[in-house]
């Protein structure tokens, strides 16, 4: 048996637990597309939450909340730690930390010894900005939808070393992956040094041709940093699949880990040429730890990373996923080209997921969200930059379909 049909019998076997073994066996048998409409089988998954009753919850894209069974793994984890506390801390930390690394890295498809773990996206790529040798002249070629943080670390590069960022702007609904591919192109010149890519695009879900790009860069000479903050245990796919340098993720968006646990991965040849922003001489320059010594942890976060995979491999990425496109499909059909409405998400299918951007004219996005929140009890977020304006929709594997058409009824209301 090899390891991914390893997963897949516990998984199936958990969920078997979850729905009876009958019933699981029939849903087990669907294609993920099929499965992504059975509202049953939705609504188990849901129960595995305790969700508000207050509001509907369409923010999922900034942190998304632990499912009750990780929850509970997480506390039992707190207390442990608290009981044996600096004893738990001079002994087993480091053993149960490397298991979860080993876990995390199989799942990401890489060696461990090219992954950590980090508190969040943000940590884990400025940690590569920073760590870069850069000379005055320099370039990095990034885009104006980035994440603002990272656009910031680049430009602090600058101030301090006098390297150029070269920033274009993504076509929304590009005619091909080559048009996305080739703006990066006209960026790159015989000074880049180094090129940034969203896997998917934070403000607006868009998915970008991230192979397609490295392949490219790498043409040029240019290694790649991709943003996965969204698409980890969101889309399905193996960190080699994009052929990338640099890989980071944040696992309290879609693995639903407690917050605060990130990853890094570098390529193994890539390690050796980036410097540490905390100092750990006690590392070889090519072993990755030398990137991850930030000090005591709240190591019961990191081990949590555990139980969050536990869970997410019970549902299975490829069910997921399917699901959580589905749902996003489920209201912008119903809005798509309806006057006074707005959708800022690519209109094919597969160039985005969960992630979705309405707007309604005559509301400004801060208005948006908060005629939605206070008037629908719609909890959304308000998107105004890089000439995205709307909010952002963010569903997850807890969401049902009569929420979104809530949100539906919402928006064709305002749009009059
Ligand atoms: C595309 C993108 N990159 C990076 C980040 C930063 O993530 P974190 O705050 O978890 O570091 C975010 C956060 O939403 C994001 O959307």
């Amino acid at each position: 048996m090899n390891q991914r049909d390893f997963v897949r019998t516990i998984g199936g076997a958990s969920l078997g637990l979850l729905f009876g073994e009958e019933r699981w066996a029939r849903y087990a048998a669907l294609p993920p597309r099929r499965l992504a409409q059975d509202e049953p089988f939705w609504a188990t998954i849901r129960r595995q939450y305790r969700l508000t009753p207050d509001y509907i919850n369409l923010e999922s894209g900034y942190y998304t909340m632990q499912a009750e069974p990780v929850l509970d793994a997480f506390i039992r984890r707190v207390r442990e730690v608290n009981l044996s506390a600096s004893r738990y801390m001079r002994t087993r930390q480091f053993d149960d930390k490397l298991a979860v690394r080993r876990r995390l890295a199989a799942m990401a498809g890489v060696p461990p010894e090219e992954l950590i773990i980090t508190r969040n996206t943000t940590e884990s790529l400025d940690t590569v900005i920073a760590g870069f040798d850069w000379h005055a002249g320099d370039e990095a070629v990034m885009a104006a939808q980035d994440y603002g943080a990272m656009l910031d670390q680049f430009r602090l590069q600058a101030r301090r070393y006098g390297m150029v960022n070269r920033v274009v702007s993504l076509p929304l609904d590009p005619r091909s992956d080559e048009e996305i591919v080739q703006l990066y192109e006209s960026a790159i010149t015989p000074r880049t040094r180094l090129l940034m890519v969203c896997h998917m695009v934070n403000i607006t879900g868009q998915i970008l041709p991230v192979a397609k790009i490295c392949d490219l860069a790498h043409g040029h000479g240019v290694p790649v940093m991709v943003d996965g903050a969204h698409a980890f245990a969101h889309l399905e796919f193996a960190i080699p699949d994009l052929r990338c340098d640099y890989y980071a993720s944040s696992l309290h968006k879609w693995l639903g880990c407690p917050l605060g646990a990130g990853l890094l991965w570098v390529r193994r040849d890539r390690i050796a040429a980036l410097w540490p922003i905390f100092a750990d001489l006690g590392m070889a320059d090519d072993d990755i730890r030398k990137l991850n010594h930030t000090g005591t942890h709240p190591v019961h976060t990191d081990l949590a990373i555990n139980d969050a995979i536990d869970f997410h491999q019970r549902i299975g990425i490829a069910r997921k996923e399917a699901r959580l496109r589905h749902l996003q499909r489920s209201w912008t059909d119903q809005v798509r080209g309806r006057p006074g409405i707005t959708l800022n998400t690519p209109s094919d299918p597969a160039r985005s997921c969960a992630i979705a951007n309405v707007g309604v004219a005559g509301l400004t996005p801060a208005e948006l969200a908060r005629t939605l929140l206070e008037r629908y009890r719609i909890w959304t977020v308000a998107i105004d930059s890089a000439g995205v304006r709307g909010v952002r929709i963010t569903p997850n594997v807890f969401t049902s379909t009569a929420e979104l058409d809530s949100l539906v009824g919402a928006l064709r209301a305002l749009a009059g």
